[in-house]
């Protein structure tokens, strides 16, 4: 059978930049059960005294996640924010547009606040630039974040939130370039929006960081133009700019499914240029980074979806039952980005919970790790420190839409605080394992202190709620020996080698 080898080195002294931890965010939005039976159950054994279900949290909790995107989506550009305060008996129940589904309105801004705190993850507010505007963005930071003397300050007293919720990272609507967008606008109409709602956002309170919405796929007709035209109204308001980017392996095919990441890699890129032609021709001293807000596989449920029931309470909408293939690909769209890690500040794994979203829940019943959980997991746990600039030099091999795709995608992370270096690597190879040798010249006296590996012998396997089939192992064969760490990372597989100074 053959074997790939590949090379790398990697010197503590070669630094990309830390980690913005953001980069292991993820999202919630009022759509299909994310909310409804997902984080908020009631009458679920394991509901606690607000209605919260424990047993997801404790999920959540585990995946260490620190920034959580919320209320959307496209749900947000139709969505009244004041529907979801005050006393819930007084709410409204509104048609939601966005899903076609109706919403109670039993969760709002200060519950998910609530929740966010039980998960220890800080929120992402997006603000309503579809049907509402400037009035409305500035309101709610007024609500959120002013300490109290004001009308929406103690209006938000009065509904027994003492203190201010200090958020600290908003985005300027949802996906303003796509026409199935509520309050769909050109570029230029965003644009001006965008730069006044920022403008006053940031009056009521000047501590808030700003993302204005990117494009919302890189296959948009619009991209690179829709940014350029955002950037030229916004650039001195805001310090992020959105990108979103989903995949599926529609055609069923392997190779160019894993390669797709170099897709995101272009984006990325591509996206960073733009921010950096904006900042040359406005003379600015400032940089502007990148949100990728959304990200994940999303194409199980595309068909399923067609078929959904008109105006249903928490239907069943957009639940991908995820694969291990679709875990390797997530692997390696985390590494992408953290390969960013100096331009890519924020991170949205969409979504969380039911919605594309790595834990599943029964109405009543358990909740569930996804296959994806894993090498979500793995990252945020152990990928915080500093990216450090890998040499790797891999076997390469051609697929459909790329050339020169690496069987090896990988990363390494130094904590020096804690004196770990954990490298995370991908085999894309279907057939062969691949011999990885690195040479780790600076850092002496460091050891595997484990070889977490994911891998399957069907690539198609799938968890479910009573059978967790696809689960890492500690079983990997990574050592360090006179200053080389060596593995073998079997073929089509996720790995974690982590290392410590002894
Ligand atoms: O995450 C699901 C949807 O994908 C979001 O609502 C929207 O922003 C994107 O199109």
């Amino acid at each position: 059978m053959t074997v790939h080898k590949a090379k790398m080195t990697i010197d503590k002294e070669y630094k990309v930049a830390e980690i913005d931890k953001r980069i292991y965010g993820s999202f919630i939005e009022h759509l299909g059960r994310a909310v409804y039976e997902g984080i908020y159950e009631p009458d679920h054994p394991e509901a606690d005294e607000s209605g919260f279900r424990k047993d997801v949290i404790k999920l959540v909790r585990e995946l260490k996640v620190p920034f959580i995107r919320y209320p959307g989506g496209n749900f947000v550009s139709g969505y009244n924010w004041e529907d979801g305060v005050g006393p819930v008996e007084q709410r409204p129940t509104r048609l939601d547009l966005a899903w076609a589904t109706t919403e109670p309105n039993l969760i709002g801004t200060n519950e998910f606040m609530d929740w966010a705190k039980l998960v220890g993850a800080e929120v992402n507010m997006a603000v309503n630039l579809g049907t509402r505007g400037i009035d409305a963005a500035r309101n709610l930071v007024e609500y959120c974040n002013h300490p109290s003397g004001s009308y929406y300050s103690d209006l938000r007293k009065s509904h027994g939130y003492k203190e201010p919720h200090k958020i600290k990272t908003w985005c300027l609507g949802n996906e303003m370039d796509g026409p199935w967008q509520i309050g769909h606008k050109t570029a230029a109409e965003y644009g001006r929006l965008a730069a006044e709602a920022a403008k006053v956002m940031k009056w009521t309170d000047p501590s808030i960081e700003l993302v204005a919405c990117g494009s919302s796929g890189s296959g948009m007709p619009t991209f690179i133009d829709w940014e350029t035209t955002v950037l030229d109204h916004t650039y001195e308001h805001v310090e992020y700019i959105s990108l979103h980017s989903y995949y599926g392996n529609r055609d069923n095919d392997l190779p160019n499914y894993l390669a797709r990441s170099l897709d995101m890699d272009h984006f990325i890129k591509t996206v960073i240029s733009v921010c950096d032609y904006m900042k040359a021709k406005k003379k600015s001293k400032k940089t502007i980074h990148l949100s990728y807000d959304e990200w994940n596989v999303w194409y199980h449920s595309n068909e399923k979806d067609k078929e959904a029931e008109r105006w249903a309470k928490a239907p069943h909408l957009l639940e991908d039952i995820y694969n291990f293939e679709d875990a390797l690909l997530v692997g390696c769209m985390l590494i992408t980005m953290l390969k960013h890690a100096d331009r890519v500040k924020i991170a949205c794994l969409a979504q969380l919970v039911n919605v594309i979203a790595p834990i599943m829940t029964d109405k009543g019943g358990e909740a569930w790790r996804q296959t994806i959980f894993y090498p979500f997991m793995h990252a945020s746990v152990y990928g915080r420190g500093t990216v450090l600039q890998t040499a790797v030099s891999s076997p390469k091999y051609d697929a459909k839409d790329f050339t020169d795709v690496p069987y090896l995608e990988s990363v390494s992370v130094f904590n020096e605080e804690a004196e770990e270096l954990t490298v995370f690597a991908v085999n894309r190879a279907t057939d062969a394992g691949l011999e990885m040798e690195a040479d780790m010249r600076s850092f002496e006296g460091y050891s595997v202190s484990e070889h977490i590996v994911l891998e399957h012998e069907d690539h198609k396997a799938t968890n479910e709620k009573d059978r967790n089939n696809v689960v890492p192992h500690s079983g990997g064969d990574a050592k360090v020996c006179d200053g080389r760490l060596t593995a073998h990372l079997p073929k089509l597989s996720w790995n974690v080698i982590r290392m410590k100074k002894q």
